[in-house]
Order: structure tokens, then C-alpha cells, then sequence
């Protein structure tokens, strides 16, 4: 990787102090509750585990801690591990900062001590890996590297988790369509016999006049190399969020170029629309986002191109 993805990271950072938090203030789309209960479930009914291991991969400020807040409470009897991954420390910073503010207490479990590599306390470089825990969560978080090869990655992340999540586009800021199928074959090796991998991506029917402009920059990438960086391949943009502050990578994805990749990695999988609104409308807007969580569920998948914002992918892992 180098210093491209770097930025990605530092955007990312940025995007953290500035405004993500107040954006969605910590709150997920019930459809993307639901469908995460539903393969918990489904795992811990398959093994009859009394733990769930969850791998939240790219973590950020820690949205997905909604719904294992919300499933903790509705199985006091299951203990619940949370695996929170991110390259971004701003994003794992405030993750730990929300859990205080819920009376977490930050503990150095054993079972992550050898995972600490260069610690360092600023949390710029190398890895801080901590635990927090309250009841029946405990949360590990593990800050990462873009440029870490996924063989370390995943030496550092573990195994076995029932439920592997990469909510809200992670996988999209992934560059390169190899990197991005090796990413998601490391996840089928990471899950449990039974367990599922459940993860939402931004689809092409956003930014359409940013792709077009993208799509011409390929087309006549001699005129405009300089602009066109990490964005080489089909579905590739930047895109510019806090009035041009904050500049980032995102591949785009349409249901045949995920479902490539996700056969790539052979994960049979269901790709499903995740949410026809605008995720910022819908966060704010509780009832609408009912309405759209039986939307989206009525929507085929024919029809994730043409209507999703976002769309849902369900791999379910059976070796
Ligand atoms: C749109 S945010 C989603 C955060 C969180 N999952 C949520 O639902 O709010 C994308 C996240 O992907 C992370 N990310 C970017 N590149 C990554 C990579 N190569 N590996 C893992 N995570 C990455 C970013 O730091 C950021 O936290």
C-alpha cells in the first residue's frame, strides 16, 4: 500500500474530529439491526455457543455498538466479545470515550497482551490494543495499519467470530478490486463454522456526476493523472465532504461488481438493499426510517441498482 491509503486514513482522522459523531450520533439503521440479531441468532441457535464473538471491522467511532448494546440486553445470559478494528485512531478514540461515557472501565485483558506491537501513547502510529468491559461485553479495540499485509492483519484480529461486520462502506474504502477480494476471503476464513459476514456498501446511485467526472478522467487519464490518484477502476471516485476539508477514496458498487467479489472470495451470499434513504435523513428521522427499514425489505434484489443507497450483503460461512 503507501501513502495514498495513508491519506485515506488521515481523511478519516479528520472526518472524526470534525463532524462524523454529530452526523449520526451513534445511531444504526434498525433494518441493519435486525438483520445483525438475525445471524447472531442464527449462529449461537447453529452451535449452541453461550458467546459471540463479533469482529466489527473498521469499527470507526463504534455505531455498531448500538446493536450489541441493544442484543446484550435482550440475551443477559449470552457474553458477547467485540473485536473493534480500525486504522483510524481518531474513530477508536471516540469509540472508548462512548463506552466511558456508559460506565465501561478500561482493562488489559491477557488474551490481547501479545497483540501490542510499538505501543505508542499518542495512538498516531503502531497499535494500541485495550479492553473494555461492563456486564456481558467486553469490547477489544485494535487500531491498524492500511499498510499491514492481511496475513498480519489477521494474526493481530483473531479467529472464530460468529458475526463479522464491515458496516457502512469499509470495504469501499479499500483501493484495488484484488485488495478488496482478499480482504473478504480473509473474513471467510475468520468466521466460525456457521457464522455470518454482514456488511453494507454505498451502491452507484450516489454521486452519479462524480462518477461521471471520474469515468471521464479513465477514459482520458493523460489529461488528468494528477487528479485521478487512487481512482482507477470502474466505480472509483473521491469524493469531498466539510466543504473540500476532507477528500476521500470510495469505490462504488453495483450488485454485479459485489457480487464478483464476494464469489471471488466464495461467499455464497444474499445482497439485499440495505436503505433506499439517505443515511444522514434517516438517523435523524426515526419514523422514516421505519418506513424505509419495510422498504427496503419488500425491495428485490433487482432493484438494488436502481432504488438502494445503500445495499446489504449476508454471507453465511458453512465449511
Ligand atoms: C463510513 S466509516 C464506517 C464506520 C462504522 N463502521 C460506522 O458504521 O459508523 C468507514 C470506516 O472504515 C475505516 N477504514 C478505512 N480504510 C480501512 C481499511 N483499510 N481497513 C479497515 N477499516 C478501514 C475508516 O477508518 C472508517 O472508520
Amino acid at each position: 500500500m503507501g501513502k495514498d491509503n495513508k491519506a485515506i486514513v488521515e481523511a478519516w482522522n479528520t472526518y472524526f474530529e470534525k463532524s462524523y459523531d454529530q452526523r449520526y450520533h451513534y445511531t444504526m439503521l434498525p433494518r441493519n439491526v435486525w438483520v445483525l440479531e438475525q445471524e447472531a441468532t442464527r449462529y449461537l441457535e447453529k452451535t449452541s455457543n453461550s458467546t459471540l464473538r463479533i469482529l466489527d471491522f473498521g469499527c470507526g467511532s463504534g455505531r455498531c455498538f448500538a446493536f450489541v448494546e441493544q442484543y446484550a440486553k435482550k440475551y443477559p445470559g449470552i457474553t458477547i466479545e467485540v473485536l473493534a478494528y480500525d486504522p483510524a485512531c481518531e474513530g477508536l478514540k471516540r469509540y472508548s470515550e462512548h463506552l466511558t461515557k456508559k460506565f465501561f472501565t478500561q482493562t488489559d485483558g491477557p488474551d490481547i497482551s501479545d497483540r501490542h506491537k510499538e505501543p505508542n501513547p499518542d495512538g498516531q502510529k503502531g497499535y494500541r490494543a485495550f479492553s473494555m468491559k461492563k456486564g456481558n461485553i467486553t469490547v477489544n479495540f485494535v487500531h491498524g495499519d492500511v499498510n499491514d499485509t492481511l496475513e498480519y492483519i489477521k494474526s493481530i484480529i483473531g479467529e472464530e467470530f460468529g458475526l463479522t461486520t464491515a458496516m457502512f462502506g469499509v470495504l469501499s474504502y479499500i483501493p484495488g478490486k484484488e485488495n478488496r477480494q482478499n480482504t473478504l476471503a480473509m473474513f471467510r476464513q475468520i468466521t466460525a463454522n456457521n457464522g455470518s459476514i454482514v456488511m453494507t456498501h454505498p451502491t452507484r446511485t450516489r454521486f452519479l456526476d462524480i462518477q461521471a467526472k471520474y469515468k471521464a478522467y479513465r477514459a482520458d487519464p493523460a489529461n488528468h493523472m494528477q487528479d485521478l490518484g487512487l481512482a482507477v477502476q470502474e466505480g472509483d471516485i473521491y469524493y469531498e465532504r466539510e466543504g473540500g476539508k476532507v477528500k476521500n477514496y470510495y469505490h462504488l458498487y453495483d450488485t454485479s461488481d459485489l457480487q464478483e467479489d464476494l464469489d471471488a472470495a466464495h461467499l455464497p451470499s444474499q445482497i439485499q438493499v440495505s436503505n433506499i434513504g439517505d443515511m444522514k435523513t434517516l438517523v435523524d428521522n426515526p419514523i422514516l426510517s421505519r418506513v424505509d427499514e419495510y422498504a427496503s425489505w419488500l425491495t428485490p434484489r433487482s432493484w438494488v441498482d436502481c432504488c438502494a443507497t445503500d445495499s446489504l450483503s449476508i454471507s453465511r460461512v458453512s465449511r
